[in-house]
């Protein structure tokens, strides 16, 4: 899906990027694009929106596109995983972006999978909808919506619209 701004291109951008009640539980997720940002929006395991990277941390790779001879757990735009699993090495990260498996590095010494993480970014949900913010720090995103008097019933119709489309593509 991509995403929809909020704001002037000189100012810190929310982006709307999904309705939160696609992704109402644990481990569910949407993915989003924002400018040449791959990410992927996830509810933690307490129930937290986090806005991650789909960037690996290992060799750059876009853990939705393809999958790979590992398999990988990013498959469509929307869906639910336990973890996020490259599917080019394997590489895998807990619901907040903590590397925890690492099966070509685990024998280098000095590697400390404790240090990797997926780069993470502001979310809000507001109305039922999700946003992302790739600035920090982030402005207030109600702030901002009222402001430009965003309609933000207008926007979630039209989130929706993109997701049936995407779904029929
Ligand atoms: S690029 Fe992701 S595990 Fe190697």
């Amino acid at each position: 899906m991509n995403s929809i701004t909020t704001s002037p291109a000189d100012t810190p951008l929310w982006h709307a990027v999904g309705i939160a009640s696609d992704i109402p539980d644990p481990g569910n997720y949407l993915a989003a694009d924002i400018a040449s940002e791959p990410l992927v929006v996830v509810r933690n395991g307490d129930g937290e929106l986090r806005a991650l990277s789909r960037v690996c941390r290992h060799r750059g790779f876009d853990m939705l596109e393809g999958v790979g001879p590992q398999g990988g757990d990013l498959i469509g735009r929307t869906g639910s995983v336990k973890r996020i699993s490259c599917p080019y090495h394997a590489w895998t990260y807990d619901l907040d972006g903590q590397l925890i498996g690492a099966p070509v590095a685990d024998g280098i010494p000095d590697f400390d999978k404790g240090c990797v993480s997926l780069p993470s970014f502001e979310v809000a949900e507001v109305d039922g909808l999700v946003f992302v913010c790739l600035d920090a720090p982030a402005p207030d995103l109600a702030a901002q919506l009222s402001e430009q008097g965003t309609n933000t019933s207008a926007l979630a119709q039209h989130l929706s619209h993109d997701a049936i489309r995407e779904e029929k593509q």
